[in-house]
């Protein structure tokens, strides 16, 4: 069950990446026209070829019909943003409603974790309770407030100070109205999408399918895989605390390589940039498929507590 709290809480992030894309075309900008331009035209990119029993000629129309259908017209147009507008203010909020209620329902089946990664429901006394555990309110309440002040102190000065965060929150050209007789000179996502916008571009194989469907699999992949990392990680120490030192060291490898490749996902594209990004393409999934099942193989792990430590 705790696959399931994994696999609800993948699904929130799915859905809070689309429920940002949404949104961020109806300002109806120039960076939005030309941003959703180029991720509903990757609708387009979807290589139906390959199936046997489709032509060239039969999947370029399959492939127009259904960007046609996610644009609601022939252009982007009001009809696209009454539609974002719908999904964006009513339909995802409610799906992001029913999964934040699944993920809990499912966490509430096994347990809170802890940095010791002890099965809290595994010590339970006469009563049923599990002895290391804490009542929610007030310690949790309690220790969630500092954060959530913390927090909207910093959206407060965000929101009221400094609301386009120097072009890097709002950026420039989305001051412009939406245009489509002029590309902004550079169409980048904005920073939380840099580094799916990165692997996308990385890929320049033109082989079997198109670079820009290579591409999509790249981008998609890299989020596919992220809903079954519970099978990958094979280690049998569960918290990093007992893990050996090469788990660490792989693991802050790929967090660095996260914020390279979010780096060049909102940087213009040059010969050099590329390659970088497709090294660090490289290691997102190599990390996934040929370090995380393998690691535990070649460090000696900590010995792991039978109860809660406390941290001590
Ligand atoms: C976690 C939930 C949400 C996320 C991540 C999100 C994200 C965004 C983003 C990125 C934009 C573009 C902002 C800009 O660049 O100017 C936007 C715009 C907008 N959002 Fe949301 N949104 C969320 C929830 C909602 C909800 C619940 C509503 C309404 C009930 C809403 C209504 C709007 C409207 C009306 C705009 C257009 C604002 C404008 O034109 O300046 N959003 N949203």
């Amino acid at each position: 069950p705790r696959e399931l709290v994994w696999i609800f809480g993948m699904l929130i992030y799915l859905a809070l990446m689309a429920e940002g894309f949404l949104g961020y075309v109806l300002p109806w900008g120039n960076m939005s026209y030309w941003g959703a331009q180029v991720i509903i035209s990757l609708a387009g990119a979807i290589p139906f070829d390959l199936l046997p029993f489709i032509s060239a000629a039969d999947a370029k129309e399959i492939g127009e019909g259904l960007t046609t259908w996610v644009r609601g017209d022939y252009l982007l147009s009001t009809a696209t943003v009454n539609k974002f507008f719908a999904l964006h203010v009513v339909a995802i909020p409610i799906v992001l409603l029913a999964l934040v209620v699944l993920h809990i329902l499912a966490l509430h089946e096994v347990g809170s974790n802890n940095p010791d990664g002890v099965e809290i429901k595994q010590n339970k006394d006469e009563n049923g309770v599990p002895v290391d555990g804490i009542p929610f309110h007030p310690y949790y309440t309690v220790k969630d407030l500092p954060g959530v002040i913390v927090f909207l102190m910093i959206f407060a000065v965000v929101i009221f100070f400094f609301p386009d965060g120097g072009g890097y929150l709002l950026e420039k050209p989305n001051f412009e109205p939406a245009n489509p007789l002029k590309t902004p000179d550079h169409i980048a996502p904005v920073w939380y999408y840099g580094p799916y916008y990165a692997m996308l571009r990385a890929t320049t194989i033109d082989f079997i399918m198109s670079s820009k469907a290579w591409g999509l699999v790249a981008m998609g992949g890299a989020i596919v895989i992220l809903f079954v990392i519970p099978w990958l990680d094979r280690h049998p120490v569960k918290s990093i605390r007992y893990r050996g030192i090469w788990s660490k060291i792989f693991m802050t490898l790929f967090v660095l390589d996260f914020l390279m490749l979010g780096y060049f996902g909102t940087q213009p594209a040059t010969p050099g940039k590329t390659m970088m990004a497709q090294f660090g393409t490289i290691y997102y999934f190599s990390y996934f498929l040929l370090i995380m099942p393998f690691v535990h193989k070649f460090e000696k792990s900590k010995p792991v507590p039978e109860r809660v430590t406390g941290g001590h």
